[in-house]
């Protein structure tokens, strides 16, 4: 007897479906009419494939007590069972293609009528599926119309048949898993549902079928190459070129390129006996020439970033303000690539793509990477029995984005190992498509593939393959090099940016990147603000590995983006005080766009501005720029030049004005803070100590006032809220030091006095700082002092034992009642860390001690400002010798530590006795650095905190 029934087969059958008409071209509109049927839909859901029959695809099937739920949509996301995340396990038993007896379907039923006007008699219609996770069966009034699966992929039907004037019926059941699950494992949360429109199109008789936009750039004669092939014969004008020809005749005149920096598109129909379609033409040419990807004979440096498709409440339905914020923000931030990681996106974000400018890595919706756990026995892509549904993919990513001027390069997928499979859709892509390049990061010979490419290989091995010493099969090493992924971006971070990008530009072969990975997938959650893996009671997840995006989920940019921009920024200003050397760092387009200013500040305040005339340098170009004479400044202290390139006129991405890049030279630096010990300290008679405007524990020499200022527990503090690439990945072999800090006591450490000294004219307080179970330590001596009002202190720092970790960070820590306005003069305004502080801008400013928080989803370390010369908050002003790390916040590191999601902190109060305290201060001399070794290379060497002698100062005093 069998268990599982015919009925259901389709679920766990290896082929990509039936039914579905051939893929084709996409756009996203024409003259022939549509009907959107995305809106609210009825829905069951039933625990089993089979558990319901087919009775309600029927016409007159009563589903008025059914739910109701929003297409485009994920049924877990709409009170209907729960997400599950996983990065690259298989939430099911790997037994392919067979999935769990328990598969979450939906059956989502919805009634319409054809609009007034919509010729029944002329031609057919077809039905479209955008999106739908992961395999469907569809029937309309009552007819079965064929099954699919490839959930990020398009899918037609005929049913011009089928249809009536009104009262048609929809039924569409939809299955969690399916075979096609063992294809789409990619690093997400997994989320069934009709999650991209549904459309009805009416083709009229004649109408257009599928056709091919071959618009090429001859970058030597200036001239552009159309022709259009397209299944229904027709003609083919855009206005602006005086152009109209038959489709499939080849036509050149001179025009504008389409690049990523100058996106020009001209507008264009295709127009067949039944249909006009508008084009938007992009003329441009993608070659692998000389070892270099060229696009119209320049090679192009990828500034890019990966990007999966994410709302914090809709999932993968996006919408297009949600899709134009991103490529808005984007450009803003001076990015200029796109892996759109690990799928093809929604069609309509392509279109953004080509209007705005950015280069486009197409990736087909194919990651098999579970199979890693069985040394990739069994992997679809490498049996053939999977290999039409493999070529159904690529066939289905080709078709629908073949005209966008914005893809230049189609991906066959990721982490899916190797295969014949990915050889047979390389090969097929090569054959349809001669005018881009193909890529799969797995192929790591490149076998298959156009482009050498690998994801998180450190800034040495980067280094290695520019300078071609990496070795490799004879055709790698005659291909350029991208790194598909790098630069991990979970929680702080990522590190290293700027390094990275210095060996980018510094190799010609090496041919940039894309950052691992645009957004955070957080899911706003009534329990924590942001949900992350296992927040939903899955059996396997993978935590807040799904939280690793430059921005937040609600796309507020992280300090991470903000680093980015400016590490990438296609201007670089280098200057001495009265010049400035201005190289335009784009690959095409001149300066023309981009106004120039320089100010100059004064203890960090600008005394003077102006505008900077810069010559339309041309792409590559650099020229030196002299600075106007230093105004004269308001008093003595330190002084600056900032330079910034702006545009000069509002663009469709960004205002007039907007900063694109900029760069500071300092002209005179800073003095230390003046501070003459006068008085020394007084030992009265009630346990205190006085000094200047400061009492003492007479017993522990700690610090209890200034002014009248309380303070608590000032003492040396080493230890940070572990950040998750401190943590580092648990896969990693290299040593992880977030784990390591913990073995060795660093959050726990004690504080031992061994003297109070009250002589002469400091109170000396002498401890020995050094965790549990271990010998090693930090002799550690407060020297305090006063000139009278102000309160200076001293700290000696001398590491004693052995020493086989770096420290997470070095300076004092102390409680202030409260504090809400924060004022410093140093980096900012964001936060920083030594290997994050590329865009840290010196100058004054001013924030909140909320404010100063970096929400990541998981708390970590966070909000720190590098290089401040003074800060001041809470009743008190604090000068430091040399300058100092700051961070406040109203919670101290530990509860930052222990807290999984921001809804665990607490803010502190200053009531009770003990260290309760409403805001903590950390004054730093050194922070280690940040690195990205939640997936990728740790903290560079040079931005590693080790121990040895230290000493740094500051002057503290009470202000109104
Ligand atoms: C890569 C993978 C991505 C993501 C990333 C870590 O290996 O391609 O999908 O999992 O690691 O966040």
């Amino acid at each position: 007897m069998s268990f599982r029934t015919s009925a259901t087969d389709y679920v766990e059958d290896v082929s990509p479906g039936s039914g579905a008409l051939p893929p084709r071209a996409r756009y996203p509109h024409s003259d022939a009419e549509s009907l959107s049927l995305n809106g609210s839909w009825r829905f069951r859901l039933s625990p089993t494939a089979d558990a319901e029959d087919d009775a309600f695809a029927e016409p007159g099937f009563d589903a008025g007590g059914w739910a109701e739920v929003s297409v485009p949509g994920h049924w877990v996301l709409q009170g209907h069972g729960a997400p599950i995340y996983t990065n690259h396990l298989y939430p099911f038993p790997v037994d392919p293609p067979r999935v769990p007896t328990e598969n979450p379907t939906g059956d989502h039923l919805r009634v319409f009528d054809l609009p007034e006007g919509w010729d029944l008699t002329d031609g057919g219609a077809v039905l479209r599926f955008d999106g739908v996770e992961s395999c469907a069966r569809v029937w309309l009034n009552g007819t079965d119309i064929g099954e699919f699966k490839g959930s990020r992929l398009p899918h037609e039907f005929a049913v011009g048949h089928l249809l009536r004037p009104a009262g048609n019926v929809l039924a569409v059941r939809v299955h969690q898993w399916s075979a096609g699950s063992y294809l789409e494992d990619q690093d997400q949360w997994w989320l069934p549902g009709i999650f991209r429109d549904v459309t009805l199109l009416h083709r009229p008789a004649g109408s257009v079928l599928d056709f091919f936009v071959h618009a090429s750039y001859d970058h030597l004669t200036g001239e552009g190459t159309l022709r259009v092939d397209s299944d229904v014969d027709g003609r083919v004008s855009v206005a602006a070129l005086d152009i109209d020809v038959a489709t499939g005749e080849p036509v050149t005149v001179p025009v504008e390129a389409w690049t990523a920096e100058t996106p020009k598109l001209y507008d264009g129909v295709l127009a067949t006996e039944g249909e006009r379609v508008p084009l938007r033409i992009g003329f441009r040419t993608v070659a692998l020439a000389d070892g270099l990807i060229k696009v119209n004979g320049t090679p192009v440096l990828f500034k890019g970033v990966n990007r999966h498709e994410w709302h914090p409440e809709r999932g993968r339905a996006l919408d297009l303000e949600t899709m134009r914020e991103d490529v808005l923000l984007m450009k803003r931030h001076n990015i200029n690539a796109v892996r759109t990681s690990h799928y093809p996106p929604h069609p309509d974000f392509l279109d953004l793509c080509d209007e705005y400018g950015l280069w486009v890595i197409d990736e087909c919706d194919l990651e098999t990477h579970g199979f890693t756990e069985q040394a990739w026995r069994d992997n679809p892509v490498d049996d053939d029995r999977w290999t039409p549904a493999l070529l159904d993919r690529a066939a289905r990513m080709v078709e629908r984005d073949k005209n966008h001027p914005s893809v230049v390069i189609w991906s066959l997928g990721n982490e899916a190992g190797t295969g014949r499979g990915l050889t047979e859709m390389a090969e097929w892509i090569h054959g349809r498509d001669s005018g881009r390049l193909v890529h799969y990061e797995g192929d790591i010979d490149c076998r298959d593939t156009d482009v050498y490419s690998r994801m998180y290989a450190d800034h040495a091995e980067v280094e290695r393959i520019g300078r071609g010493l990496d070795g490799g099969t004879h055709k790698r090493r005659r291909l350029p090099f991208i790194q598909c992924e790098y630069a991990h971006a979970m929680g702080n971070g990522p590190g290293g940016l700027a390094d990275y990008q210095r060996v980018f530009e510094s190799y010609e072969r090496i041919q940039g990147g894309f950052i691992w990975e645009w957004i955070d997938h957080g899911i706003k959650d009534d329990r924590y603000g942001y949900a992350y893996g296992g927040d939903f009671g899955e059996e396997l997840h993978d935590g807040n590995f799904v939280c690793d995006g430059l921005v937040f989920p609600d796309r507020r940019p992280s300090p991470g983006l903000v680093e980015y921009k400016k590490v990438i920024e296609p201007v670089r200003f280098e200057g001495d005080g009265t010049a400035v050397r201005v190289t335009n760092k784009q690959d095409f387009a001149d300066l023309s766009a981009l106004a120039f200013e320089w100010s100059y500040q004064v203890g960090g305040e600008t005394v003077e501005s102006g505008r900077l005339a810069v010559p339309a340098l041309a792409a590559g170009e650099s020229a030196e720029v002299k600075l106007p004479e230093p105004p004269v400044a308001t008093g003595s202290g330190e002084t600056q030049w900032t330079v910034r390139a702006v545009l000069a006129a509002d663009t469709g991405w960004g205002p007039q004005g907007h900063v694109v890049a900029w760069g500071q030279f300092p002209v005179s630096g800073r003095q230390s803070p003046s501070f003459a010990a006068s008085a020394g300290p007084v030992v009265s008679g009630d346990g205190l100590i006085t000094l200047g405007p400061a009492a003492f524990d007479a017993r522990s020499g700690a610090l209890r006032s200034i002014g009248p200022v309380a303070v608590t527990g000032l003492r040396l503090d080493v230890w940070r809220a572990t950040t998750d690439n401190d943590d580092g990945a648990a896969w990693q072999s290299d040593i992880r030091y977030g784990t390591l800090w913990r073995k060795f006591g660093l959050h726990r450490m004690r504080h031992l006095v061994d003297a109070v000294e009250p002589t002469g004219d400091a109170l000396t307080v002498r401890t020995r700082v050094a965790p549990a179970a271990w010998e090693f330590g930090l002799v550690t001596v407060y020297r305090w002092t006063t000139d009278g009002s102000r309160l200076g202190l001293t700290v000696s720092v001398t590491p004693d034992g052995d020493w086989t970790v770096p420290l997470p960070r070095l300076g004092v820590r102390f409680g202030l009642p409260a504090a809400d306005r924060v004022r410093w003069f140093g980096g900012g305004p964001g936060e920083a860390y030594p290997d994050t502080k590329a865009a840290s801008m010196v100058g004054r400013w001013q924030s909140t001690v909320d404010d100063l928080q970096t929400p990541y989803l998981r708390p970590q370390e966070n909000g720190a400002r590098a290089d401040v010369r003074w800060a001041e908050l809470g009743g008190l002003r604090i000068e430091g010798d040399p300058e100092f790390w700051f961070t406040a916040r109203r919670w101290t590191s530990e509860q930052l530590d222990a807290a999984a999601h921001r809804t665990d902190l607490t803010p502190g109060t200053a009531s009770g006795s003990g260290s309760a305290a409403g805001v903590w201060v950390n004054l730093d001399h050194g922070q280690h650095g940040i690195g990205s070794q939640s997936c990728g290379p740790g903290v560079l060497p040079q931005y590693q905190l080790h121990a040895g002698p230290a000493e740094f100062s500051f002057v503290f005093a009470h202000i109104g």
